[in-house]
């Protein structure tokens, strides 16, 4: 019996034990250390050697036996720590993950959709490609009408075209129902044109339409100056200016004071107090004439609304075109 077994055994019970796991450490223990074992075997037949190989061989395998008792000892504690480890604490406070929340555009939108069944209004809906008789034609817009030019229009290969404005809902609505009417259409609308810190080619816009008996002026007036109170604040003042829409008579065009600076001219209104909110007027009597509604008996308003520009002023966003833009720095402020 040489040293070299014992040497050997050490050896190859280091290279399992660097690769045992918590279910195998005990059979490693036993292979080198138990009963049967190489190392015991050699132990007890200590006595049948001689004098001099009893202190070489002797003293080697108790070396090595206390060796192997001391390492899977410590492999033991090892593993014992990396199981700790890994433990799940099904006591520890949660992990707090990120929350999105809606687009500040989408959040004006849910708000006004809000504002306007508030006031008995139903929300219609309508197709974002449109064809040229909804989107102009039953709008007072003919194929050669000037106005058609108030906006930049982008056309499909088939004629049809991105909505212009979500005008096109008032007349697919009138075509399927009578008056009395109150609704509000919400959804987007292209324009081709160029891009500034006010204009996007892409942006959204409400619509309403009210078709009764006696709807006047006066309920124009007051539905929009209520709505723009509850939107941006009580204080807010609104104005209303002359200004031409082919499917309304009179049409008009309403401003708001300034949030800002409450009307006393700042950057964000130009200088002018003032912010353009949305065109509006009374349905002219042939759009209700072509809509088979006796303009006699039935009149109405209309409006419609950027929705861009409203989250703009509420928020003092300087460029319509953050709203777009990939950066979430931008969203999470509201
Ligand atoms: C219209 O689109 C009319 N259809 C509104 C209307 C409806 C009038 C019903 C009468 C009756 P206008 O082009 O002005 O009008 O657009 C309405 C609002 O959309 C504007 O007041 C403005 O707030 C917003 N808007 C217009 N162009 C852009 C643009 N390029 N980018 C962002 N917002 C815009």
């Amino acid at each position: 019996m040489s040293t070299d077994k014992i040497a050997e055994l050490l050896t190859s019970f280091q290279a399992e034990i660097a690769k045992a796991t918590p279910k195998t450490l005990e059979a490693v223990r036993t292979k080198y250390l138990g009963r049967k074992s190489e190392l015991n075997i050699i132990l007890k037949s200590l006595s049948t050697l001689s004098v001099a190989e009893k202190k070489t061989v002797g003293a080697a395998s108790n070396k090595a036996k206390v060796e192997m008792e001391r390492v899977i000892l410590a492999k033991e504690n090892d593993l014992n720590r990396v199981v700790d480890e890994e433990k799940i604490d099904i006591t520890a406070p949660g992990k707090e993950y990120p929350v999105g929340h809606t687009h500040p555009v989408t959040q004006v939108l849910d708000e006004m959709i809000e504002i306007f069944t508030s006031l008995g209004y139903e929300v219609a809906d309508g197709p974002e490609v449109e064809d040229d008789w909804h989107n102009f034609e039953a709008l007072n817009m003919g194929p050669e009408h000037p106005a058609r030019d108030m906006q930049d229009t982008f056309y499909l290969t088939d004629g049809n075209l991105p909505r212009t404005h979500t005008s096109s809902v008032q007349i697919r609505y009138m075509e399927n129902h009578k008056p009395p009417i109150k609704i509000i259409s919400v959804g987007k609308v292209h324009r081709n044109e160029n891009e500034d810190a006010t204009h996007s080619w892409i942006f959204h816009q409400i619509e309403g339409l009210v078709v009764g008996e006696g709807v006047t002026f006066a309920d124009l007036k007051g539905t929009l100056d209520l709505v723009a109170k509850k939107i941006l604040g009580p204080d807010t003042k609104t104005r209303f200016r002359p200004s031409f829409f082919p499917y309304t008579e009179p049409s008009a065009e309403m401003d708001a004071s300034c949030p800002q600076c409450k009307g006393e001219g700042c950057r964000s209104c130009g200088g002018s107090g003032w912010l353009e909110l949305l065109g509006s007027g009374m349905v002219h009597p042939d759009v209700l004439r072509k809509m088979n509604i006796d303009p006699e008996k039935y009149s109405g308003f209309a409006f419609g609304l950027g929705v861009e520009r409203i989250a703009m002023i509420r928020h003092n966003i300087p460029d319509v075109r953050y709203f777009w833009h990939p950066d979430t720095r931008f969203l999470e402020q509201f």
